[in-house]
């Protein structure tokens, strides 16, 4: 299987994985050959690239990071806290002292940290897409994997882990309360609008800290997600080693999501595009612990993308190396006069330590 943009996709190929709803159902499954039709309904669900068949690389498998019944299970609890809040903002207070609402979320992340846990392989960010309606539902979940995998990779207790999964999942619940102009407002927002959404730590903060089940530094994870390095983050711009760490680890966990995610006004940054980003920002915006943790956590070129080397060939990553997330495998099938290899061949970047990737995208 090979990774495709949505733009490049024809009528006819053959889909290589399922195409999940945000509610974890199977919108489009594996093997089916993609329509006219489909493709505009997956475009319009916020889908970037699918992972469709082809014979040069079908023996490439990808694995999905957190199972099925899990995530749909995740998505379920977002949806239900988010939607409860958002439709009677006054009733939060209901919601929040039912001990179960505390209890099921503390179950099914108990659940995610313990496949994430389990699973070897760096994270492989596409291999996990789905299609989505609501922005702020996917960007829960995601951001709650994204969190946890750091919590783990910076050596946190069992307990906090379970602390920092919870606060990922719940980290923009506040946005509930925002008005519906604001919060659903297609355009830029204006300074003042922009001074009403940034409340949504604040009110995330008061909704979790009340609830008996619901972590304390969890809440905090809301509060401070929004926090800089350099003191120039909202809401009470705190600085540096003020900011919780937990804070720190959610604010580049928030960003990294938020910059990959592809929306209907733009698309998604590649997660090495993303990271560049977040170097940039490193040791002025974010602690630059988390920002190089993230680094080592993710697959930075995710299995089946096209790439083209310094050389000037092209091929397909077929596996990623743990520790050198830059330097991924290719399968090389064009050489550097743009032909297709009769006989192709793979080329380890780890081993070859002068070849560079140079361009990414639909170039094989
Ligand atoms: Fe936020």
């Amino acid at each position: 299987m090979r990774l495709k943009s949505i733009e490049k996709c024809q009528s006819g190929d053959k889909l290589a994985r399922s195409i999940y709803t945000e509610n974890g159902t199977v919108l489009v499954g594996a093997g089916v050959e993609l329509t006219e039709r489909m493709l505009i309904r997956l475009k319009s669900k916020n889908i970037a690239s699918l992972y469709i068949e082809d014979k040069r690389t079908d023996d490439i498998m990808v694995e999905t990071v957190i199972s099925e019944s899990t995530r749909r299970e995740a998505m379920s609890i977002i949806h239900e806290t988010f939607r409860a809040v958002h439709e009677v903002p006054q009733k939060w207070h209901q919601l929040f002292s039912d001990k179960s609402f505390g209890r099921n979320i503390r179950q099914v992340m108990t659940a995610v940290v313990d496949e994430l846990s389990g699973s070897r392989a760096a994270m492989n960010l596409l291999a996990d897409a789905c299609a989505f309606d609501n922005y702020i539902f996917a960007h829960s979940f995601n951001v709650a994997i994204y969190s946890t995998a750091l919590a783990m990779k910076t050596g946190c207790s069992e307990k906090e882990v379970l602390e920092i999964s919870i606060g990922g999942m719940l980290h923009d619940v506040g946005k509930m309360q925002i008005p519906d102009t604001i919060l659903k407002k297609p355009g830029r927002l204006t300074t003042e609008e922009f001074e009403v959404m940034k409340k949504h730590a604040e009110y995330g903060f008061e909704m979790l800290r009340r609830q008996d089940e619901i972590p304390l530094l969890a809440a905090h994870c809301a509060f401070q997600h929004h926090e800089r390095w350099d003191g120039s983050g909202y809401p009470r711009k705190l600085k540096k080693e003020e900011i919780h760490p937990f804070g720190r680890l959610m604010a580049v966990a928030d960003v990294f999501d938020a910059l990959t995610s592809h929306r209907v006004y733009r698309r998604g940054m590649m997660p090495h595009e993303a990271m560049e980003v977040l170097y940039s920002g490193s040791g002025r915006l974010f602690d630059q612990k988390y920002v190089e943790a993230l680094r080592d956590t993710i697959a930075l070129y995710p299995l089946g993308l096209s790439v083209t080397l310094s050389s000037g060939v092209s091929g397909v990553v077929i596996n990623s190396n743990k520790g050198m997330p830059s330097r991924p495998v290719i399968r090389i099938l064009v050489d550097e006069e743009g032909q297709d290899l009769v006989q192709p061949y793979e080329c380890d970047l780890s081993q070859n330590l002068s070849l560079m990737i140079v361009a990414c995208g639909d170039l094989v």
